[in-house]
C-alpha cells in the first residue's frame, strides 16, 4: 500500500495532462511566432486540469481500452483544455472581467497586449479542433470520434460555453435571479464539465444512456463547481487562488454567493456534489484507480483554488 493521498496522486496526473498537452501545442516559430508564445503562454501557465482529467477518468471509469487511451483519448485531453484556457484569457480581456492574474500569473492580454489576447483565445480555439482531429481512428471507432467531436463542438459554442458568457456579460450590474444564475452557470461553467464527462463515456464506448447519465452528473459538478468558485472570490485570497479575487463585485456582478451568501451557498455546493456521486453510484467503477473519480468530484466542491 502507498501512502500517496488522494492529492498526490491528481497533482501526478495533472502533471501527466500537462506533458500530454505541452506535446501538442505548436512550435513557437515562424513569422506569427508571436502568436504560438502566447497562446502556449496560457495554456502552460498552471491550472488545475480539471476538464482533461475528468475525460480521462471517465473513459477509465467506463472501463475504456487502455490500449487506445493516446490515439482517440489524448487529442481531446488537449482540445479541452485549449478551449477551457481561450475561454479564461477572453474572460479576462478588459472587454469582459478586466482582470490581471491569471493562473498565478499576468493574463495574456496584459502580457502580450490585447490584440494579441483576442488573437491567442482564436488561435487556442480552433487549435483545439486542429488537435482532435489528429485523432488515429482503428476501422469502427470513426462513429465514436465524430460523437465525441460534435459534442466539443456544441458544448463550446453559442448554445453551451460561449451563451453562458453571453448571458453573463449582458446582465453585468443587474440583479439576476436564482434562476437566470443556473442557466448562466449550467451553460459557462456546467456545459465544458458535461462536455468532458460526456467525451470520456462516449470515447469509452458507454450506451447513449449512460453518456447521458454522466451529462447530468457532470451539469450537478459543474453548477456546483462555480458556485464554489464564486465562493472563493470572496473568501480566498491572490496568493492562494493564482487569480483575482473581489472580481465578480468589482464588475458588480450578481454571483449565487452574493445572493444566497456564503453559508448557503456551501451547502448547495454539498447538495449538488451528494448528488452527482449518487447518480455515479449507479454506475461500476473499472477504473485501475478505483474511486479516483468519486473522489475528484468531492474535492472540487471543496476546493481552496
Ligand atoms: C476557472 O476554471 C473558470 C471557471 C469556469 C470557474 P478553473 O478553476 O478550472 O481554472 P484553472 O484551469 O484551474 O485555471
Ligand atoms: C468564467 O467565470 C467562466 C468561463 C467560461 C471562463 P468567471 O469569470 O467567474 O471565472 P474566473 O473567476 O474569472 O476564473
Ligand atoms: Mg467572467
Ligand atoms: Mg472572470
Ligand atoms: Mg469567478
Amino acid at each position: 500500500m502507498s501512502d500517496r493521498t488522494f492529492q498526490d496522486i491528481l497533482k501526478e496526473k495533472a502533471e501527466q495532462i500537462t506533458e500530454i498537452v505541452r506535446e501538442q501545442l505548436p512550435k513557437e516559430e515562424g513569422k506569427q511566432r508571436i502568436l504560438f508564445e502566447a497562446m502556449n503562454y496560457s495554456v502552460l501557465a498552471g491550472g488545475k486540469r480539471v476538464r482533461p482529467v475528468l475525460i480521462l477518468e471517465t473513459y477509465r471509469y467506463l472501463g475504456g481500452d487502455p490500449a487506445r487511451e493516446k490515439d482517440i483519448v489524448y487529442p481531446f485531453l488537449g482540445a479541452i483544455e485549449m478551449i477551457h484556457s481561450y475561454s479564461l484569457v477572453h474572460d479576462d480581456l478588459p472587454a469582459m472581467d478586466n482582470d490581471m492574474y491569471r493562473r498565478g500569473k499576468m493574463t495574456t492580454h496584459v502580457a502580450y497586449g490585447h490584440a494579441m489576447g483576442i488573437l491567442a483565445g482564436d488561435g487556442l480555439l480552433n487549435y483545439a479542433f486542429e488537435t482532435a482531429l489528429r485523432a488515429k481512428m482503428l476501422p469502427g471507432e470513426q462513429e465514436k470520434v465524430l460523437h465525441a467531436l460534435r459534442v466539443l463542438a456544441d458544448k463550446s459554442g453559442a448554445y453551451g460555453m460561449v451563451g453562458g458568457q453571453t448571458v453573463d456579460v449582458i446582465g453585468t450590474g443587474k440583479n439576476f435571479t436564482g434562476e437566470e444564475l443556473l442557466f448562466i452557470y449550467k451553460l459557462k461553467t456546467g456545459a465544458l464539465l458535461e462536455a468532458s464527462m460526456m467525451i470520456g463515456a462516449i470515447l469509452a464506448g458507454a450506451d447513449d444512456e449512460t453518456v447521458s447519465a454522466m451529462e447530468s452528473v457532470a451539469a450537478d459538478v459543474g453548477m456546483a463547481f462555480q458556485i464554489q468558485d464564486d465562493i472563493l472570490d470572496v473568501t480566498s485570497t491572490v496568493a492562494e487562488l493564482g487569480k483575482a479575487v473581489l472580481s465578480d463585485e468589482k464588475n458588480k456582478k450578481t454571483t449565487y454567493a452574493s445572493l444566497f451568501g456564503v453559508e448557503e451557498s456551501s451547502a448547495t455546493v454539498e447538495q449538488l456534489t451528494a448528488r452527482a456521486l449518487l447518480k455515479l453510484s449507479g454506475y461500476e467503477d473499472k477504473s485501475p484507480d478505483k474511486g479516483f473519480l468519486k473522489d475528484l468530484l468531492g474535492y472540487l466542491v471543496h476546493r481552496t483554488k
